[in-house]
């Protein structure tokens, strides 16, 4: 545990060299990087903690903007004495986090991955579908959204493939903590549009983007890639949107490239 200011974050630490945090999506923890966690120790510092609410975090606020999870993470570098500039991987809600890290912390950046994530807003209508699901996490538990989002997640070859990681998947969700969940969801309704930020973000970026993936589409991540100054994008194929757990090996090698570029 790494002991902040006011919160207390679970954090899991590999290899040694160029610091590397990796930022994990909704509602999820520190394990959906496992195969960067096995194969990137030899290449970079890897520092990938369950954000506040999730995971072994416990939960903080009733309503966590992304704001507060990157004042977190800037915290957590702190606690781990780390000044030097680090590289920011962010996996769909772990990339909201990005923009807001890139906007309240930039000089503690080296460059930012992206992975499977948006700029956009949410409508007001999803907004809303976000706030009802907040409520009913607390009312009723995670075994509806976990059975509404592990569809949109994986591509078909992985839900044939390695219905394992499925399954794993499943069990991260179900043990999410209702509290940390529904404050999570109370924040990305209200997260700002990043559109309009990206053409002014000078940094070394790279996106990540599963083939199949349903919730942030190739389309929509190539368009983000086109309005970086600096950015290499990069498609997985037979993948959707946990490519970097559904498919290690290729977003490992595009993570290494990025590093050593
Ligand atoms: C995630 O993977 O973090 C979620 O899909 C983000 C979201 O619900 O917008």
């Amino acid at each position: 545990m790494a002991d902040l200011a006011d919160a207390d974050l679970h954090l899991v630490e590999r290899g040694s060299g160029l610091p590397l945090l990796l930022v994990h999506g909704f509602p999820l923890d520190h394990s959906m990087w496992a195969g960067q966690l096995d194969g990137l120790a030899g290449d970079a510092r890897i520092l990938a903690p369950d954000l506040r609410g999730f995971g072994r975090s416990p939960p903080g606020a009733d309503v966590m903007p992304m704001e507060r999870f990157a004042d977190d993470l800037a915290a957590l570098l702190d606690a781990r004495g780390i000044r030097e500039p680090v590289v920011f991987c962010g996996l769909s809600m772990g990339g909201y986090i990005g923009w807001q890290f890139c906007r309240r912390h930039r000089a503690r950046l080296r460059g930012l991955i992206l992975c499977d994530t948006r700029a956009a807003a949410d409508s007001p209508a999803a907004a809303d579908a976000r706030l009802a699901n907040a409520n009913r996490v607390l009312a009723e538990g995670m075994g509806f959204l976990a059975d509404g989002m592990l569809d949109k997640l994986f591509a078909a070859q992985t839900r044939q493939h390695q219905p394992e990681l499925v399954a794993a998947t499943r069990r991260v969700m179900l043990a999410a903590a209702p509290r940390g969940v529904a404050a999570a969801l109370r924040g990305m309704a209200v997260r700002p549009d990043a559109s309009a930020w990206l053409p002014q973000i000078d940094l070394p970026t790279l996106i990540v983007c599963g083939r199949e993936d349903a919730i942030s589409t190739v389309d929509e991540m190539r368009g983000i890639a086109r309005s970086l100054p600096q950015a290499r994008f990069v498609e997985v194929a037979a993948a959707g949107h946990m490519s970097p757990l559904e498919q290690p090996e290729p977003v490992n090698q595009a993570i290494r490239e990025f590093l050593t570029a």
